[in-house]
């Protein structure tokens, strides 16, 4: 099947997983932010990956604005964050990034990513030390400053067992 992974990362954690998903079932990769979109009429399989800035994926836009043009094909998201994945978290994401009427349709992976303070500018790391104050350890301010890495090809395969059950 024709399929092709559009992506946004920042810091390279979720090209990484857009990366991987490539090598696994040879769809091509897009940057949203940095390269131009090939026309998606002919394609069957769309994947969709984007950090989460302040609890959206940053991606959120593009797909509400370009829904229409992909309804009618299989849709994956995934998205890329600094906190643990967990049922929970993963519907918050989806009823933050993902436009109403698309959610019974997507399938949606939430994945943890990899954060560094020597990424950041000085002004953000303030803000992320002045936060991490009022959280306890392990939440996701307290991890912003501590740095996490949670990035690893595994967290896919239950992604790409879906991606091969699709071309059967
Ligand atoms: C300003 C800022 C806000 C963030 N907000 C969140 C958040 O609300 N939830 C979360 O899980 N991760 C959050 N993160 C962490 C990033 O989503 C995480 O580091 C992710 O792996 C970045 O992806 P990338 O490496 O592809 O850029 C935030 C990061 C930054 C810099």
């Amino acid at each position: 099947m024709k399929g092709i992974i559009l992506y946004q990362s920042k810091h390279g954690s979720t090209k990484q997983y857009a990366e991987w998903i490539s090598e696994e079932t040879g769809f091509p990769l897009v940057d949203l932010k940095k390269e131009s979109i090939p026309d998606l009429k002919d394609m069957e399989i769309i994947v969709i990956g984007s950090w989460i800035l302040a609890a959206r994926m940053v991606a959120h836009g593009w797909m509400k604005k370009n829904w229409a043009k992909i309804k009618d094909k299989s849709v994956i998201v995934f998205s890329v964050g600094g906190d643990v994945p967990t049922e929970e978290l993963k519907k918050k994401y989806m009823d933050s990034s993902l436009p109403k009427e698309t959610k019974d349709k997507v399938h949606f992976y939430t994945y943890q990513g990899r954060f560094r303070q020597e990424d950041q500018n000085f002004m953000l790391r303030g803000m992320l030390k002045f936060a991490a104050k009022f959280e306890k350890e392990g939440d996701l301010a307290n991890n912003m400053v501590v740095g996490v890495d949670g990035v690893k090809k595994e967290n896919l395969d239950e992604m790409i067992q879906y991606i091969g059950s699709l071309s059967k």
